[in-house]
């Protein structure tokens, strides 16, 4: 069972042609509300591929909270440990442009995700083979999460977005960090091939469409990503993420999960909405046998 201590949005997404200038109105092309939040869509991910997954999470007393607990349920997410708060449920506001997006997140009640609700949920922690979690809830939760699972030795999956919430001192806590180029820069102050050095077979750096690297102990171990047409890259991240924890937990090297993790997400930029390509195994398998290195 993997368990992901994680956010639960509703996306907003506005897709336009014109980006507007300050002060400038423009007409968009469409507008969609679909599940979203780097908690769900990792879970989801994963459930997809034919992992056991628990996500402890909130939303709010409220129609999206309401659309969201299904989804996670109609998608086989165990949803035991999804909380209804009094605040609202989270959305990130999500401007599409040019196949570039930009997003505004208000966490509403993914920040009423405490300590205590994590107490009241520790056995789910405690069956995990692994924990996933991001940045989008409260702070003093992961810290709290960090320290159950190093205690109960339960591997922990890390990625660190948005990297603003990370802290350095956790490093000793996790198992795998999976930073973007940018947040592992961030976080480091370092380029990233000084740091994956530093930091053999952990931090996994994932470059986009150029795929992802992480250090052996001997060498930087690059693997290319599976170039495709982009339709939408919100939520690449996180397929990639519950794709890597699926593999990872199916028993597969870091390699071999990177490898496989880059073919899921390449998958999932096809489609529209950070859920909506996010493949089955049959797909990833069918990419991952055609596909040379
Ligand atoms: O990683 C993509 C996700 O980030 C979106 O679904 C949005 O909800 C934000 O949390
Ligand atoms: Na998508």
């Amino acid at each position: 069972m993997i368990t992901v201590v994680g956010s639960i949005n509703m996306d907003l997404a506005v897709e336009t042609d014109i980006f507007p200038r300050q002060g400038e109105t423009v007409q968009g092309k469409r507008f969609s509300t679909i599940p979203g939040g780097k908690g769900a869509n990792q879970a989801v991910a994963a459930a997809r591929l034919g992992s056991r997954v628990r996500m402890i999470g909130a939303v709010g007393n409220d129609s999206f909270g309401k659309e969201l607990y299904d989804n996670l349920k109609n998608e086989k997410v165990d949803v035991s440990g999804v909380v209804t708060t009094t605040n609202s449920t989270g959305i990130a506001n999500i401007l599409l442009h040019n196949r570039d997006n930009r997003i505004i997140v208000i966490p509403g009640a993914n920040y009423d995700l405490s300590k205590e609700i994590i107490d009241e949920h520790i056995h789910h922690i405690l069956e995990s083979q692994l924990v996933m979690m991001q940045l989008e809830i409260p702070v003093e939760t992961i810290e709290h999460v960090l320290t159950i699972c190093q205690e109960k030795h339960i591997p922990v999956l890390l990625n660190p977005a948005p990297a603003k919430n990370f802290r350095k001192e956790w490093m000793d806590q996790i198992t795998y960090l999976t930073p973007n180029e940018t947040e592992c820069e961030f976080i480091f102050g370092a380029d990233w091939e000084t740091v994956l050095k530093e930091h053999p077979n952990k931090i996994i750096v994932t470059l986009g469409s150029e795929g992802a690297a992480f250090y052996d102990g001997k060498k930087i171990v690059r693997i290319s990503g599976y170039k495709t047409d982009a339709v939408d890259t919100t939520g690449a991240g996180d397929t990639f993420n519950g794709a890597f924890a699926h593999a990872i937990c199916s028993g597969n090297t870091i390699e071999e999960a990177v490898q496989f993790a880059n073919i899921a997400a390449s998958l999932s930029v096809e489609k529209f909405g950070a859920q909506g390509g996010m493949p089955k195994l049959d797909e990833v398998l069918a990419r991952l046998g055609g596909h040379e290195r």
